[in-house]
């Protein structure tokens, strides 16, 4: 006796409660599921991812399929299409910045590597197809548009300031406010009104990701950032050697005292291949962010080995080029992915619903 076929009602029920990576509900309550077809034992289903999710989509199919072949008898045929979910931000509380995530990237050292990270994730999560934008907090001594290659300067139309565009992501620093080279000197509530200038009257359409490139040291500008919006969190970057990791130290529990999460630790300069032999150098050390995150309990996002090429675009203003490089385009997906990633598993482990507290 042949077993009974396998019904679109079985597949359902496998699927229906699958969390979507976004927002960690089930992809039938979200109306994501697209098409269910059983032929014997094929089954073709199409669902629809939203592009915040980008970095892990190959995953997400992958999990779907395991899941059925797993579940459904007989271990049938499964082949799975993606199409996009479309799904605009929300605006964000009274800021009105219409971002599905926003997340600073900071360390408590100066020059580890912040900006070339923020700018190279940035520029990755775009790769994989999410909807980002880059702000340059350093309000003092801004170096996104040095290491982008951006010039201009934001015109305003219909009372926002446009950002600058490299590439299809929208960009904005105070770079492109004042003249380089010349001083800015600010006081503690202009660098409030900067960061609201560039949060709230800033035209950055609809986001899933706004990176925020932090400054270097104290923590005025996380402050003003905590209490304007709710960040998604902080990645923290640090270089392996003790000096720099007391700092990161610091930092995370900087973002922990104005309550911005830490979602993870990057390895910066984390070694150096030389290209002459191959042989590798720890510099700074190896190994000692990934420890200490250990230590920290914070989730390691990944290293990024010294590579000459690196710096020498970041002078160029080719820092996006980091990404078409396959010498370096691999750490910064990594980092991107497994930040992806992390906050996936975050909202799937979320109560389903906001729930009410019954005081
Ligand atoms: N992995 C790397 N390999 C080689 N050079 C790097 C790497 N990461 C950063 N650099 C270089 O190090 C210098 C400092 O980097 P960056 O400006 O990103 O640091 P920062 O932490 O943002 O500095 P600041 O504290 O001044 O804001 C730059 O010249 C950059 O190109
Ligand atoms: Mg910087």
């Amino acid at each position: 006796m042949s077993a009974a076929p396998i019904t679109a009602a079985q597949v359902h029920a496998v699927i229906d409660e699958f969390p979507d990576p976004e927002t960690g509900r089930g992809l039938k309550i979200m109306e994501q599921i697209k098409e269910v077809d059983v032929r014997g034992d094929k089954i073709h289903v199409t669902v629809g991812l939203a592009t915040h999710s980008g970095a892990i989509w190959g995953d997400t199919l992958q999990a779907i399929r395991d899941r059925l072949r797993e579940r459904l008898p007989g271990a049938p045929e499964v082949s799975i299409d993606v199409v996009q979910h479309v799904r605009p931000a929300e605006p964000i509380g009274a800021i009105g910045l219409t971002a599905k995530s926003v997340i600073a990237v900071g360390s408590g050292k100066g020059g580890v590597g912040k900006s070339t990270i923020a700018a190279s994730l940035a520029v990755a999560l775009k790769t994989f197809g999410s909807k980002v934008g880059l702000m340059d907090a350093d309000v003092y001594g801004p170096s996104i548009p040095h290491l982008l290659g951006l010039e201009g300067q934001p015109f305003v139309q219909g009372g926002k300031l446009q950002p600058i565009d490299a590439g299809g992501m929208p960009v904005m620093s105070m770079g492109f406010l004042v003249p380089p080279g010349e001083a800015v000197v600010w006081r503690g509530p202009m660098l409030h009104g900067a960061i609201t200038l560039f949060l709230r009257d800033t035209s950055w359409g609809d986001l899933d990701y706004l990176i925020i490139d932090m400054p270097p040291g104290t923590g005025d500008i996380a402050l003003t950032l905590s209490q304007s919006l709710p960040l998604t969190g902080a990645v923290v970057v640090c270089t392996p050697q003790d000096v720099a990791l007391i700092d990161a130290v610091k930092a995370i529990a900087m973002f922990r005292k104005v309550n911005i999460p830490v979602l993870g630790v990057v390895e910066n300069m984390s070694y150096f291949l030389c290209p002459d032999n191959g042989k590798r150098y720890d510099i700074f050390g190896s190994g000692g962010a990934r420890a200490k995150a250990e230590e920290l309990q914070v989730p390691f996002l990944g290293e990024v080995p010294i590579q000459i090429p690196v710096r020498e675009r970041g002078d160029a203003g080719q820092t996006a080029g980091n990404l078409a490089d396959i010498d370096s385009a691999a750490y910064f997906e990594r980092i991107a992915y497994n930040l992806v990633r992390n906050l996936a598993a975050q909202r799937a482990a979320e109560p389903p619903l906001p729930t009410l507290s019954v005081l």
